[in-house]
This record gives structure tokens, C-alpha cells and sequence, in this order.
């Protein structure tokens, strides 16, 4: 019996020893760094050859490939502004830039098409997945290699030898669970473009100053909650609604509506492109709007449309609030009807208006189409009515 267990111990602690051979490799700071800079180095290098073993699953970078044993990210990415990355409104001004400044196109497609097969004319290059827009190669495969996040456990390796998994298995990093990931597409670099001293894309950099990262809530946390795929922001009212927090509050001199940015970890917007419209206007008995009674507050970073010069910078960084006033206090029979909408695509529908009238080219079509929708996309995250009796 004692013989027995000393058996079993000694296989345990064989286990064990061995389990300490085989444990997670530790990714440094130092190498997490390495890893971020190799792995976004734009414009992305050609996948080139895939392994011998691989089967034709395996060798495709179409998403609804990876879809067939990963059907959940698929389902989310298919829904996201992610995979709508080539829309009409790229897609409409890459007509053009093709043929009057190619070095502009090749640009663009770092973004929203960075794989190497996307823009024409590169080897391997394959017409089905440009319009694909920012496919799951573009997070997850280099060279045919796949990379990931630790297991949900944490763990960086598999009980399975890799060259026994699908895709010779997954290179995993805990950088894929860091802000730094999402940072070459949603910042400029300090060089890039700014207007008024401010880059016209600082997204990381304002969450990086912000409180959120002080508190370690990445990106991925509140865009990529329980790891889904959705990527919802200003085009969601959910999440704007998960953003912005709201307070009526009314004494002797008007109606006063605060609005705090209690839930984006950036500026609300962080971009230039959407405004939100705060209104107050006096309606009748019969809900009918009283003529020359509205009054506006616009909480965005508005522009020209050549991009020459700031007009205003109204956004509100994480914990900021601003107050929009309605100075009359009391008006019988009138009731005042408080409003706040949101244009996520604003510059752009005056962007394509502009573009249109000056003649689009050959990508016309497309770029009415996007007006269309940029037109279409605004809602309303918040409407009260308050009686003035
Ligand atoms: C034939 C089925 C199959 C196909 C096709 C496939 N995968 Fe996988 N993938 C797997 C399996 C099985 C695992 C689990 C590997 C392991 O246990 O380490 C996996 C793991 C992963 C992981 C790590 C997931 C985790 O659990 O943390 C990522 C990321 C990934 N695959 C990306 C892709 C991408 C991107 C594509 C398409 C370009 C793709 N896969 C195509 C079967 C597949
Ligand atoms: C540094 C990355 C980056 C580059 C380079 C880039 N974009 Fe974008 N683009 C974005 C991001 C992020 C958004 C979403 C935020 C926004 O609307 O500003 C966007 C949004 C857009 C939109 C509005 C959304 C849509 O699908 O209609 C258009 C149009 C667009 N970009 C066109 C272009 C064109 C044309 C180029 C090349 C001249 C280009 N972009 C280069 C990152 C980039
Ligand atoms: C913009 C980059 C990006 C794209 C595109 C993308 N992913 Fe991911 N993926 C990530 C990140 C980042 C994580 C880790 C998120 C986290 O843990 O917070 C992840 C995690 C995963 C995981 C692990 C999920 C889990 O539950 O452990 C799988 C599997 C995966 N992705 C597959 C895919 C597939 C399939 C597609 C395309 C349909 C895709 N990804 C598109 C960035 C991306
Ligand atoms: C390869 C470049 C690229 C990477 C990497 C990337 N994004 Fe994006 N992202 C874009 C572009 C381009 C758009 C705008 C697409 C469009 O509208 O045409 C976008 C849109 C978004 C939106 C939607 C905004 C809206 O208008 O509602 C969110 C949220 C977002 N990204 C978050 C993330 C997060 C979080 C990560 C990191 C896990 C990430 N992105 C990584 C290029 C990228
Ligand atoms: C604390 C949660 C939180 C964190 C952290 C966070 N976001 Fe957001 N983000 C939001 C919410 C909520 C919205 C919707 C309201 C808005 O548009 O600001 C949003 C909107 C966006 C948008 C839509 C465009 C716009 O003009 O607002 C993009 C793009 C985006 N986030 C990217 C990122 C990136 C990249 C990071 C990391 C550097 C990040 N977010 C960190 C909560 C967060």
C-alpha cells in the first residue's frame, strides 16, 4: 500500500516536473514591444508560400474560411464596421486615387485592406479579398502563422503538439489583449497630420492620458468584451447610450441638461467625423414645434472639409461634462423638448456632397451611395419632454 502511494507521488511529482518543462513561455515587456512592432509593420509583408500540410482551409485568407471552425468571431466580425472597412465611401475615392495618385491608394489600403494580397497589383495579390476590408489575416496571420491571445485560462500553450492542431496551431502573446494592438490604425504617429496642435487622429493617445489606462482598461475591454468581435462604437446606440450619461435639472432661470463622458475611455468623439446635435425647442399642446424656438450646442471637433482648420473642439474627455441651457423657466401651455442626436458620419456626408459636385470620376456611383448612408446613419440617444407651466 505504502508502496503504492509512494508510486503515485512519485509519477505526480514526475508529472509535475515535466509540466514545468513544457510551462508558458514568459513574454518580457522587452518582447511584447518586439512582438507589436514586427507584427503591425505597415504595409504588411506577403503571407508568401503556406506549409506543405495545409489544406485548403487552411490556405485561405477568406474570413468565412476561418468561419467554418471559428463561427462566433465570424458572426460578430461579418456585422462589424471592421469588416465594412471597404464600404462604398473607400472604395468610390480609391476609383479615382488608382489612377491619379497611386502612392495616396496604396495608403489607404493600410487601414482598411493591410493585407499585402489586397491592393491590385502586389504578388499574390487576390480581387475577392479587397473588398473583404479588415479581415481576421490582418490581426491574426503572418507569414501563415497564427497568432492569438492566452487562452481564456491564461495559458500560452497547448496540451497538443502543434503540428498536430489545425493551421500548425496558434503562436500566442498577451500583447494581443493590450491597447498598443489596435494603435497603428486609430493613432497617428507624433509626426502625422494635426490641426490646431492637435493630431487629427490621437485616439490611444487620449486614452493613454486618460484615466482608463491608469486603471488598466485596454481597448479590447470595453470594444471587445468576453472577446467578442463586434468593434460597436459611435455608430451603436448602446454603446454611445454606455458613454454619455444624462441629468435635467431646472431652477428660476431655465432648464439646464448636463452630459458627461462617463464610459469612452477618449474624447466623445474621439474622431472629427461625428457631431452630436444637443437641442431644445418649445412644442404646443399639440407637439407642434414653435417657430424660432430652437436653440443648439454641437459637442464634436468640426473642420473644413480640405482639412485647412479646426472651427470649434466642443468633445468631452473621460469624466468631462458640459451643460447645455435653456433659459426660460416658465411659458404656460408650452412644453420644452430636449434632444440629443447622433451624427457619427457627419463630415463625411458633407465630404461626399463636396466631392460629387466637384466631379467624382468613375467612382460616383459608389460615392452616392455612401452619401446615402452617411445621411441615414444618425439617431437619437436622448429625448425628454419637460412641461414649462
Ligand atoms: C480547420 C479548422 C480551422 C480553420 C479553417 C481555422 N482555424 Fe483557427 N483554430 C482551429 C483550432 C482547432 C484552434 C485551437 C488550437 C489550439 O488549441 O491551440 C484554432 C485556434 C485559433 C486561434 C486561437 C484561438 C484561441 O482559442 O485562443 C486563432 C486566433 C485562430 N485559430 C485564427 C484563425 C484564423 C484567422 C483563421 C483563418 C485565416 C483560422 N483560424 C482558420 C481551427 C481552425
Ligand atoms: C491610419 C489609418 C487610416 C488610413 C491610412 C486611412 N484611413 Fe480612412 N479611416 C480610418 C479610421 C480609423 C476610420 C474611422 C473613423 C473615422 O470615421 O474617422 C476611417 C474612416 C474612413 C471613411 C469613412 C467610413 C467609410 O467607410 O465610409 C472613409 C470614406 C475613409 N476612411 C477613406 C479613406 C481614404 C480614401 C484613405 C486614403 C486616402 C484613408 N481613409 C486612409 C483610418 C485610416
Ligand atoms: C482588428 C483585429 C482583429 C480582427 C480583424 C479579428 N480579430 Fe480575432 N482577436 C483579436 C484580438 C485583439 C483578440 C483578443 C481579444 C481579447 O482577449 O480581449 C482576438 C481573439 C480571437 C480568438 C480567441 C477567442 C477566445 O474566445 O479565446 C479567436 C478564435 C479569433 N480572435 C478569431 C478571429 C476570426 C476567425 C476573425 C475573423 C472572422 C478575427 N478573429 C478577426 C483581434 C482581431
Ligand atoms: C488594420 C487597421 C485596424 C486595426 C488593427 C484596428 N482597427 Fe479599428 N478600425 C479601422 C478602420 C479603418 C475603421 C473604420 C472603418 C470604416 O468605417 O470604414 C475602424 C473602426 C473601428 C471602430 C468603429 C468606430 C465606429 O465608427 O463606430 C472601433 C470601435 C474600432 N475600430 C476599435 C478597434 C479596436 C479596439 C482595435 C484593436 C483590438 C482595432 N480597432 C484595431 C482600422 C483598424
Ligand atoms: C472605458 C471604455 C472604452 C475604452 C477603454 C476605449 N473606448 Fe473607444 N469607445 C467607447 C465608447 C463607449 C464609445 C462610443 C462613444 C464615442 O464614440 O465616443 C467609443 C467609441 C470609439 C470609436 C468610435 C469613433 C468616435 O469618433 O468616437 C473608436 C474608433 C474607438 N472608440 C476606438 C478605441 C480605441 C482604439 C481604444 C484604445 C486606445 C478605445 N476606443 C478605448 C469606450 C471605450
Amino acid at each position: 500500500m505504502c508502496d503504492r502511494l509512494a508510486r503515485i507521488l512519485l509519477l505526480a511529482g514526475l508529472a509535475l516536473t515535466l509540466a514545468g518543462a513544457g510551462r508558458d513561455p514568459v513574454w518580457t515587456e522587452a518582447e511584447q514591444q518586439e512582438f507589436l512592432a514586427r507584427h503591425w509593420r505597415l504595409p504588411l509583408a506577403p503571407q508568401g508560400r503556406p506549409p506543405a500540410r495545409f489544406g485548403p482551409l487552411e490556405t485561405s485568407l477568406h474570413p468565412e474560411k476561418c468561419g467554418m471552425c471559428h463561427p462566433v468571431q465570424f458572426g460578430d466580425w461579418k456585422e462589424s464596421i471592421h469588416a465594412g472597412s471597404m464600404g462604398p465611401g473607400v472604395a468610390g475615392q480609391l476609383v479615382e486615387l488608382h489612377r491619379t495618385a497611386p502612392d495616396q491608394a496604396r495608403a489607404c489600403y493600410t487601414c482598411h485592406a493591410p493585407l499585402a494580397e489586397q491592393p491590385p497589383g502586389q504578388p499574390g495579390y487576390d480581387a475577392s479579398l479587397t473588398p473583404e476590408g479588415i479581415v481576421c489575416a490582418s490581426c491574426h496571420v503572418r507569414k501563415w502563422q497564427r497568432f492569438g491571445p492566452p487562452r481564456r485560462d491564461g495559458s500560452l500553450v497547448s496540451t497538443t503538439p502543434r503540428s498536430r492542431l489545425p493551421h500548425n496551431g496558434v503562436t500566442r502573446t498577451p500583447a494581443f489583449l493590450r491597447a498598443e494592438f489596435c494603435k497603428d490604425c486609430h493613432q497617428f504617429p507624433a509626426t502625422g497630420y494635426a490641426l490646431n496642435g492637435k493630431l487629427l487622429q490621437d485616439t490611444f493617445e487620449e486614452w493613454k492620458a486618460g484615466p482608463y489606462a491608469a486603471r488598466n482598461v485596454q481597448c479590447q475591454d470595453c470594444h471587445m468584451p468576453d472577446r467578442r468581435h463586434r468593434w460597436r462604437g459611435i455608430h451603436d446606440p448602446d454603446m454611445v447610450r454606455s458613454a454619455l450619461a444624462f441629468e435635467v435639472a431646472r431652477d428660476a432661470t431655465g432648464v439646464a441638461l448636463t452630459i458627461t463622458n462617463r464610459g469612452a475611455g477618449h474624447r466623445v468623439p474621439t474622431y472629427v467625423t461625428p457631431r452630436i446635435v444637443v437641442s431644445g425647442e418649445l412644442v404646443d399642446a399639440a407637439n407642434a414645434a414653435i417657430a424660432g424656438s430652437r436653440r443648439e450646442l454641437v459637442i464634436g471637433r468640426a473642420v473644413t472639409l480640405d482639412l485647412e482648420r479646426e472651427l470649434f473642439d466642443t468633445r468631452l474627455a473621460p469624466g468631462q461634462a458640459v451643460t447645455f441651457t435653456y433659459p426660460v423657466a416658465s411659458e404656460p401651455g408650452r412644453t420644452l423638448r430636449l434632444r440629443v442626436v447622433v451624427e457619427p458620419d457627419h463630415f463625411y456626408a458633407g465630404f461626399f456632397e463636396a466631392l460629387l459636385g466637384n466631379g467624382a470620376g468613375a467612382g460616383a456611383a459608389k460615392i452616392r451611395e455612401a452619401l446615402e448612408a452617411s445621411r441615414r446613419s444618425a439617431f437619437t440617444v436622448f429625448e425628454r419632454a419637460v412641461p414649462l407651466e
